[in-house]
């Protein structure tokens, strides 16, 4: 573009903007193939559902491909009312959107203002990072439990006049850990009115079975927001639908700044139809269940150091950050993409995403082929 004089982006960026480090997404399946001469590529880095969407969701979304030159129903009537006979609510205290970390942004721009303070934990969900650094507000961490989980006390500890937002991720993302109902109940008894709880569940489905995982349903705050999505155990990351409940009074205004046609029309069609397949996510949850107990115990066998998780994932602890980068890049010339997590600021674990029988073999099977190597380097590497 031609321009007179230099582009003077000091001045009209933001500081906290300048400063933010861009999202570097993993390499894509087929550059990697193209690369490496590989003909199979097992992406095991997203958190995503290895068995895809729902049959159902997919036929309703290509129905709907012969109505986009309209616009969608803004106010999602269908949806809303799916979710809230669902979990027994009134649509009023439902919101919409692209993907929960949509629903996220929105909340920023809606609650958030300069001089505001965002309080989560170290170690959490990479997005929610890059909304409170991008919001020019000051963002206070507390280090997790040393068993890798919020650290409730830590955090209560840290809730100020000024704080606006409690982050907390239950399962967390990269641990797969989770607070208690105990502990929950805990830090609701320092959470002032002014303070606006955003409890992110973004892997609650498979976490549900657990006797003491605090489901958000269960209670009633006036400023708690809970988050949930359709991505991961109802495997539709690619069509961004996020869903969030709370009080009528903060969805209202949520409402008001939200674009109005989101979610997208296929969007609203696909959530719709994978909320009516129950078989689909049961099998969904079975698979996981089944590929998280023989990767803990593979991982454990052979002194990989897993975190106990109970979400669709494992982290593992390796040591140092080029014992990570280095089973990754064997992992990578094997075909197998696992994730680093230099940007969660955990450079010596790595996260492997529970993915399908056939895509969990090929990950054993090529740790297997590096683990010799990396037994008599892992030493040195280490240092
Ligand atoms: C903890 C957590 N929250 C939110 C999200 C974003 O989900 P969505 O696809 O609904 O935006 C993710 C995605 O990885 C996540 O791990």
């Amino acid at each position: 573009m031609n321009s007179k004089g230099h582009f003077k982006h000091a001045e009209l960026v933001p500081p906290y903007i300048q400063n933010l480090k861009p999202y570097q997404a993993g390499k894509p399946a087929t550059e990697l193939a193209r690369e490496k001469g590989l003909t199979k590529i097992s992406k095991i880095a997203s958190n995503e559902n290895p068995l895809g969407p729902s049959p159902y969701a997919i036929k309703a979304m290509t129905q709907g491909l012969w109505d986009l030159h309209q616009y969608p129903d803004m106010h999602a009537y269908q949806l809303k009312t799916m979710l809230s006979d669902l979990y027994k609510l009134k649509r009023e205290n439902i919101i919409l959107g692209n993907g929960s970390e949509g629903i996220m942004a929105n909340i920023f721009r809606t609650f958030v203002r300069p001089g505001d303070e965002i309080l989560t934990s170290e170690k959490t969900f990479i997005g929610f990072f890059v909304l409170a650094r991008g919001s020019g507000s000051k963002l206070i961490t507390t280090p997790l439990t040393e068993d890798f989980r919020f650290d409730v006390k830590k955090i209560a500890a840290q809730i100020h006049q000024n704080t606006k937002i409690i982050y907390i991720a239950n399962p967390n993302n990269p641990t797969g850990t989770y607070i208690t109902k105990e502990e929950f109940d805990y830090l609701m008894k320092f959470v002032p009115s002014h303070a606006l709880v955003i409890l992110d569940e973004a892997y609650f489905e498979f976490a549900q079975g657990q006797e003491d995982y605090p489901d958000s349903m269960d209670y009633r705050y006036d400023n708690v927001i809970t988050l949930r999505t359709f991505s991961k155990a109802y495997g539709l990351a690619g069509i961004r639908v996020g869903y969030g409940f709370a009080h009528e009074g903060l969805i209202e205004n949520l409402t008001k700044i939200k674009l109005p046609f989101e979610p997208n029309l296929i969007a609203q069609l696909g959530a719709c139809a994978a909320l009516k397949d129950s078989p689909h996510l049961k099998k969904t949850l079975k698979n996981n269940e089944k590929r998280y107990h023989e990767a803990f115990r593979f991982l454990k066998k052979n002194n990989l150091k897993p975190i106990k998780s109970v979400a669709n994932f494992i982290t593992i602890q390796t040591g140092s950050e080029q014992a990570s980068n280095w089973i990754f890049e064997m992992l990578l010339n094997r075909g197998v993409i696992v994730r680093p997590l230099i940007a969660n600021e955990m450079p010596d674990f790595l996260r492997i995403s529970l993915g399908s029988k056939d895509e969990m073999n090929h990950f054993y099977e090529s740790m297997n082929e590096i683990l010799p190597e990396y037994e008599k380097i892992k030493n040195q590497i280490k240092s």
